[in-house]
């Protein structure tokens, strides 16, 4: 038996093909460990699309050189991995400035890990070519041992890549232009999930409502068609969808979160800026008026939609004026939850060339003044839900005794007090108290879901 750690950096498309990794290297005896010091294998599974977390993939190499070394002098032999999108976009670099590194591997050829490993034994390997099949057919379903042991919540990638060319952003050049499953091969991949005990499913994608997927029938299905699908598969009870753009809110989509059940009620949707300018300037082909008019619609829907949002200030060009306007829409919305981030000039993108680049002292007093605002509008949020009734999916053993841990619809973390649900149930709480990063709850008698017990009352 060998062992593989795998170390995930960055948006939860890496933890999902983290997850495929593992699932593809199974076959060959591979076993996953949290502790490097076991592995045989070493995977770093990496993040481009800010400098900061782009260079710390070399400090952590270097460190994992030297651990290289002392095993190899031990006479215990350790293969070194950089996967994910720093591989895709730096791959030769890597393989240039890391000796210990002999595999470098690009997100579309995953499926190829096993055959390029054992190549890989011999001479180093670099695969960062964008596979002319798809991955996800050639990649092994995981085993049900393996996703109970992953929990109930499971995320499964619908759509990768991107066309949109947002001038900051190098995910069209990292992850390749827009492209969907077919239908059929993620229905049997939830199939197998919920067979498996998983009653939550997330779909990713860097552009996931601008998935259209194959179907069997030559045709072609919206995101909401494929919710509608996935909603009708037994045990899933729970369906949820990131990243979004606005431009690719369609009007069908925006009513599935009216009426599709099993649709969460929230919604993360970035618009990066508050100014129309700013918008511009990105590329983000719309105005700060038309993410007012999505956002009126899904409330008017809706209106207990959590919203959640991603930020950059400083941008290139960025004046006070255009800062306030960010500041102005977060007002007028009201987030749920938030990611903000300092604008970060990436290598390639049509941003990083601009002239009027905004100094680093301004862009981190603007991040703390907006971070303070959509931190106590997350506050404010949770504090809304105190006293509300709520339905938790009970994810695993609370923090203390008698405690379950689980997720409300809005995506807050719950502590529900003398639990008597079990892992996998989605119980009734009354909302007690918020701490600084869950809720407090107590269970409301009796538990409304729970399989087994129901079905074997039917039969009595
Ligand atoms: N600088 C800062 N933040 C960025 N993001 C993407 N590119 C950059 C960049 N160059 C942020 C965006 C995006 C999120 C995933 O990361 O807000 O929505
Ligand atoms: Fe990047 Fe824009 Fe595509 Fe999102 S929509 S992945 S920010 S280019």
């Amino acid at each position: 038996m060998q062992k593989v750690f795998i170390k995930s950096y960055g948006c939860q498309m890496n933890v999902y093909d983290a997850q495929r990794m593992a699932d593809a290297l199974a076959p060959d005896g591979y076993v996953e460990t949290q502790d490097i010091a076991e592995a045989q294998l070493v995977v770093l599974n990496t993040c481009h699309i800010r400098e900061k977390a782009s260079d710390r993939i070399y400090s952590t190499l270097g460190r994992i050189r030297r651990m290289k070394k002392a095993r190899a002098a031990e006479g215990d032999a350790m293969q070194v991995v950089v996967a994910g999108c720093v591989a895709q976009a730096e791959g030769k670099e890597i393989l240039r400035r890391e000796q210990a590194v002999d595999l470098v591997i690009g997100p579309q050829n995953y499926h190829r890990l096993p055959e390029l490993l054992s190549r890989a034994k011999h001479k180093r390997v670099i695969d960062t070519d964008y596979a002319t099949e798809d991955k996800f057919a050639h990649l092994p379903d995981p085993q049900a041992d393996k996703i109970r042991t992953r929990g109930v919540t499971a995320f499964v990638t619908v759509q990768e890549g991107c066309d949109k060319f947002c001038t900051f952003c190098v995910v069209p050049y990292t992850r390749g232009a827009e492209n969907s499953r077919p239908v059929a091969a993620i229905l049997k991949e939830i199939t197998v999930l919920a067979q498996a005990g998983v009653r939550e499913v997330s779909l990713l994608g860097q552009n996931v409502n601008a998935f259209h997927g194959e179907t069997d029938q030559g045709g072609s299905l919206a995101l909401e068609g494929l919710m509608e699908e996935i909603a009708q598969i037994s045990g899933i009870e729970r369906i949820r969808y990131m990243t979004s753009h606005p431009r690719d809110m369609t009007q069908a989509l925006i009513h599935a979160h009216r009426d599709n059940p099993c649709l969460m009620p929230y919604l993360h949707l970035p618009v990066q800026s508050g100014s129309s300018r700013i918008l511009a300037d990105m590329n983000r082909q719309h105005d700060r008026d038309a993410y007012f008019r999505i956002i009126a619609q899904v409330r008017a829907l809706r209106p207990d939609i959590a919203l959640s949002s991603d930020f950059i200030v400083g941008f290139p060009g960025e004046t006070d004026q255009d800062f306030r306007d960010t500041m102005d829409l977060v007002e007028r919305i009201g987030f749920a939850q938030s990611y903000s981030f300092k604008y970060s000039a990436r290598p390639g993108t049509p941003a990083s060339d601009l002239a009027d680049q905004v100094p680093e002292a301004v862009k981190d007093e603007r991040l703390q003044a907006l971070q303070a605002l959509l931190i106590a509008q997350q506050t404010a949020f949770n504090q809304a839900t105190v006293g509300r009734r709520l339905k938790v999916l009970v994810e695993k053993a609370g923090r203390h005794d008698g405690q379950m841990a689980g997720k409300s619809p809005y995506l807050q973390a719950v502590q529900i007090d003398d639990a008597t649900a079990r892992i996998g149930d989605i119980v009734e709480v009354d909302v007690t108290g918020i701490g600084s990063n869950s809720l407090y709850a107590r269970e409301v008698a009796p538990r409304e879901t729970g399989p087994e017990p129901h079905k074997m009352e039917v039969h009595a």
